[in-house]
């Protein structure tokens, strides 16, 4: 599988009154062409942040470190890529939208309250095809709404965002980040403010797109059953970091981080019993334990724990946790 999105240590630095602080940290991983990531983790653990570090959103006053490249599609063109971490500007500008696009939890934060959703989608269009006609961009926004599955499409164009229910919003989002044609997708929380049954229908959408455009998708949710249903590979965030990566099925038949396996205790669609939340909250990032940041509320805790910040250590293939409960490696020998 060609790797899409190649993130290496990347870093989001913010500015406080006590100084700066981390809410992404060193995080690494790749997307592959046509592959879904989960990332998973309790609100205020860093997903957002990440997500706005990679589409160059982040807050004025951020600073980044790492890299983050972006490789072209089918490989073979650009094996290099562009690194988005140090791309100015007026690079990141073409490639947002239609290299990569990112839809919200609150399509509303998103859509313009003023403007019909066709206009909307017809200028995110036009930003990278200054040369198509008029006719042409209409075509495609309406091309864009039926393949968001919004039925009477010409109608739904005519509409204002607040015309519609919030499951008829995400799709005009999801319509208007897949117009321009992008080959990465990051879908912050996408169903997380619908209802049970509009937020299947939403999941169902994307994995049908995903599928249908080839998309490689970057998942993002607080719910470690809706990423069950979605991801080929999950990455578990705390605290910043990255603690737990793997294929989704052994992640979640054998969870490695202490934490994972809180979030599949806390699961209403994955608990094995009763439903136990994790007691206790995130850390504040500006008064982080020692060591393992997850210390405070592990059950398994000792005293070990609090000496240095924990590696990922490989649990097996593919499978890592940072956790000192996972065996270090052997020492290869080599004679
Ligand atoms: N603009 C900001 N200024 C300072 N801290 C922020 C800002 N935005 C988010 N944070 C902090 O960064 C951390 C990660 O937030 P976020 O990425 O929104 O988490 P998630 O999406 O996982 O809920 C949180 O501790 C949050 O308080
Ligand atoms: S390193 Fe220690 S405190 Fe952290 S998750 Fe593992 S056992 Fe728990
Ligand atoms: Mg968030």
């Amino acid at each position: 599988m060609a790797v899409r999105l190649d993130v290496r240590k990347l870093t989001v630095e913010l500015p406080t009154q006590t100084g700066w602080v981390r809410p992404v940290n060193e995080v690494s991983f790749t997307l592959g062409e046509g592959e879904t990531l989960g990332i998973v983790g309790e609100s205020g653990s860093g997903k957002t942040m990440l997500s706005l570090a990679l589409m160059g959103l982040e807050p004025p006053g951020a600073r980044r470190k790492g890299e983050a490249w972006l490789h072209e599609r089918d490989g073979a063109a650009d094996l290099r890529g562009i690194n988005l971490i140090a791309a100015s500007p007026d690079e990141m500008r073409p490639l947002r939208g239609r290299e990569m696009a990112m839809i919200f939890q609150e399509p509303m934060t998103a859509l313009n309250p003023v403007m019909r959703v066709g206009s909307q989608i017809e200028e995110a269009i036009r930003v990278h095809e200054s040369g198509a006609s008029k006719n042409d961009i209409h075509q495609r926004a309406i091309r864009a709404l039926e393949q968001a599955a919004l039925s009477e499409p010409e109608q739904r164009a005519r509409q204002y965002p607040h015309q519609l229910s919030g499951g008829l919003r995400q799709r005009v989002m999801i319509a208007m980040a897949l117009a321009p044609g992008p080959g990465i997708l990051i879908a912050d929380e996408p169903s997380t403010a619908l209802d049970v049954t509009v937020q299947k229908q939403i999941l169902e959408l994307l994995a049908k797109l995903r599928k249908e455009l080839q998309l490689s998708l970057l998942f993002i949710t607080h719910d470690l059953g809706v990423v069950a249903q979605v991801a080929d590979r999950i990455i578990v965030m705390y605290a910043g970091r990255i603690v737990e990566d793997g294929p989704t099925a052994e992640v979640l038949r054998r969870p490695r981080h202490p934490y994972t396996e809180g979030l599949l205790r806390a699961a209403p669609r994955l608990a094995r019993g009763n439903l136990i939340p994790i007691p206790g909250t995130v850390p504040a990032l500006n008064a982080l334990p020692p060591g393992c940041a997850f210390a405070p509320r592990c059950p398994y805790h000792v005293t070990e724990c609090d000496a240095a910040v924990p590696e990922l250590r490989p649990a097996s293939k593919n499978h890592n946790a940072r956790c000192i409960l996972v065996p270090c490696a052997q020492p290869t020998t080599t004679n």
